[in-house]
């Protein structure tokens, strides 16, 4: 029975929607951990720590409390506070990615997703997930597109939230990410040995999420042809 997805991918792969309606139609739980980093950076910011001290932000992470809720709703708290629309402000996400490469703050949020993921029947979406969070997943899927392609994504979701930006920094935004999660010492961003690609260029949500249910099914069945 496949029981722990793992799903990891670059910024606006599409990981997190297409990850959240899977976990919808499996009545699986749904974490995005890229949250909690966000909710990291964003208290980072709140409490006027360098993102540059890594001493400092080591400590940090052990003084704040940050709760996801485990629905797909998205909600957050840090140290009680409920956290929104803030946490997709594009100088939220530049915060989280540095946060990110700070090893004590990887294991942290690495041991607080493992208690969650421990009951099963889980969806969980990042960078990590597959390669160190969850080694063990029943299913790890990769799932990404050309950057021009997400940086599209992202500029229409800005765009849709009411903020301005050129698309040409969006795309040197989501090129400056994608290095910077794929190139640091701990835990880069890339595909497990054992993850399926999923390459969402030429997919709509739909298809990716019917590609993954597929998935599933062969896991179930012992393979495309069956037992
Ligand atoms: O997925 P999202 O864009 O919300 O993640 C924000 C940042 O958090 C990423 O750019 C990455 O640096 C970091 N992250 C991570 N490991 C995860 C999830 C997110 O390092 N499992």
């Amino acid at each position: 029975m496949v029981s722990v997805i793992a799903m990891d991918g670059p910024v606006a792969s599409g990981k997190t929607v297409v990850g959240r309606e899977v976990a919808r139609r499996l009545g699986f739980r749904y974490l995005d951990t890229g949250l909690m980093y966000r909710a990291m950076g964003w208290q980072a910011v709140n409490k006027r720590v360098p993102l540059d001290d890594a001493f400092a932000l080591a400590r940090l992470v052990v003084e704040t409390e940050i709760l996801l809720a485990e629905d797909g709703s998205g909600r957050v708290t840090v140290d009680g506070q409920p956290l929104g629309a803030e946490l997709e402000h594009p100088d939220i996400s530049r915060s989280a990615s540095l946060v990110a490469t700070v090893p004590e703050v990887r294991q942290a949020m690495v041991a607080q997703q493992r208690v969650i993921a421990a009951e099963g029947r889980i969806v969980m979406v990042g960078r990590d997930i597959g390669t160190v969070v969850l080694t063990d997943a029943d299913l790890k899927i990769y799932i990404t597109a050309s950057v021009r392609v997400r940086a599209r994504r992202r500029w229409r979701e800005i765009q849709a939230a009411g903020q301005e930006m050129d698309f040409e920094q969006v795309l040197r935004d989501t090129e400056a990410r994608d290095h910077r999660d794929s190139t640091r010492a701990d835990s880069p961003l890339r595909a497990a040995v054992d993850a399926v690609t999923l390459d969402t260029g030429e997919m709509d949500i739909e298809a990716s999420v019917q590609a993954i249910l597929e998935l599933m099914d062969e896991r179930k069945t012992g393979g495309p042809e069956g037992p």
